[in-house]
């Protein structure tokens, strides 16, 4: 059928025509501005899932919704950045959020403190006056400016909450990847967050990550469990991963036969991503406004190398030999978390030996913890990929260390 008309959308983080199965997560949304709007406290939340089930996406709802009820919206993806680049980021997102809160002919006495208390918060890390450019205010002595960024951001944060309450708004941060944000930095917003709650400001965070942000923030501040949840978001259920891919095709009247849905819907396990992938491809090879079992599987071929090629394929070329081989000995274990002693096993070697490797790879994103000892990989379906790209594992040789004081 016509590519014009194709109306799936594999793309990160791109809204598909059908948002399916995230009712909850929406109605928690809802729930924590409403309360916040009526001077109410709720937990925060951090919505954790493997690559490509709907993170991004689901944000972009979240946005929408705030959007919808006047609130400010601050949207930050979070990279691999020190505490000099984080502040910058950040403040030049709140500088702007100042002004969308009032416009700068209307500020007040509080938002001209704001904008004090964030030109402190970059002074360190912006000599020249880059990010604060247009707040036209001296820094605010004593405030964001004790060169600790728990305490920096606390200000900031409060600051920034009363000027917002004065008008009677709300500010809220959708913060993508936080799975990177560093220990520090992650103490810093739950800290700055926690005092929201205990003065009932209207700032909150919502964020998005890979699962091993639950852990992360657990070992931060032991407090975080009860400020945060952390919702799980995961493959649709069979009759979601149904709706997802049959609504975009009637919106362009055509229907899939019931047996074509099953088999689309066992091959992509209900994974969100696959199921655009899949629906594309499908969209690609059918000819005829009924889409039958046929053109799913004559789809297959375009859609696993689609597959091979981009998403899996670019993770896979980041690693070196040795944690190619330990993806490989993981994947030959199967999907599920695997021990690292059993991994070590299957290698020839010692977990000890292995655990820099495994380090390296819960460091790039490719792997989890799930629960002590145990690792398990970042995006679905990986283990199967790693069989099919790496058929047999070949362990190469750890460099034996010289002794200290050896000639070379
Ligand atoms: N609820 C949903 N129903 C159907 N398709 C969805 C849904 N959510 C996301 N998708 C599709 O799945 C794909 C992945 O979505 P998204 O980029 O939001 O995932 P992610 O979890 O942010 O992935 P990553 O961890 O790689 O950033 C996109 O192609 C998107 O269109
Ligand atoms: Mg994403």
């Amino acid at each position: 059928m016509r590519a014009l008309n194709n109306p799936y959308t594999p793309n990160a983080g791109a809204e598909p025509q059908a948002v399916v199965g995230r009712d909850d997560q929406l109605a928690s949304f809802d729930l924590l501005l409403a309360r916040i709007e009526r001077g109410r406290t709720e937990q925060s939340m951090i919505i954790t899932g493997l690559r490509g089930v709907g993170k991004t996406v689901l944000l972009g709802q979240f946005r929408g919704k705030a959007l919808a009820r006047d609130w400010v919206v601050v949207e930050l993806e979070v990279s691999k950045h020190d505490d000099s680049e984080f502040r910058r980021d950040l403040s030049g997102r709140l500088r702007t959020a100042l002004f969308e809160l009032s416009p700068k002919a209307r500020w007040t006495d509080r938002f001209r403190h704001a904008a004090a208390v964030l030109k402190s918060f970059t002074v360190s890390v912006d000599p020249t006056g880059v990010v604060s450019a247009g707040l036209d205010v001296d820094a605010a002595e004593g405030f964001a400016d004790h060169a600790n960024l728990a305490m920096d951001l606390t200000d900031v944060f409060l600051a920034i909450g009363q000027a917002a309450s004065e008008c009677g708004r709300g500010v809220v941060l959708l913060f993508d990847e936080v799975q990177f944000l560093s220990k520090v930095q992650l103490e810093a917003l739950i800290e700055a967050l926690h005092k929201m709650v205990q003065r009932k400001l209207p700032v909150t965070l919502v964020g998005a990550g890979l699962p091993q942000i639950a852990e992360l923030a657990g070992d931060a501040k032991s407090y975080a469990e009860r400020l945060l949840k952390f919702p799980a978001i995961d493959n649709l259920p069979p009759g979601d991963a149904r709706v997802a891919l049959s609504r975009p095709a009637e919106e362009e009247r055509v229907r899939f036969s019931e047996e074509a849905l099953a088999e689309a819907v066992s091959i992509t396990g209900g994974y969100p991503y696959f199921i655009q992938e899949l629906g594309y491809a499908v969209w690609t090879v059918a000819s005829e406004s009924t889409i039958g079992i046929d053109d799913v599987r004559a789809a297959l071929p375009a859609y696993e190398a689609k597959l091979d090629t981009s998403f899996f394929r670019v993770r896979l070329d980041r690693a070196t030999d040795l944690q190619r081989a330990y993806l490989r000995a993981m994947a030959q274990l199967g999907p599920q978390a695997q021990k690292a002693s059993d991994v070590a096993q299957v290698m020839g070697r010692s977990s000890q030996n292995l655990g820099p490797t495994r380090a390296e790879l819960i460091n790039m994103g490719l792997l989890f913890t799930p629960e002590y000892g145990y690792a398990a990989f970042t995006v679905p379906h990986f283990d199967q990929f790693m069989m099919r790209a790496v058929p047999h594992l070949v362990v190469p040789e750890i460099g034996r260390r010289r002794r200290p004081g050896t000639a070379s």
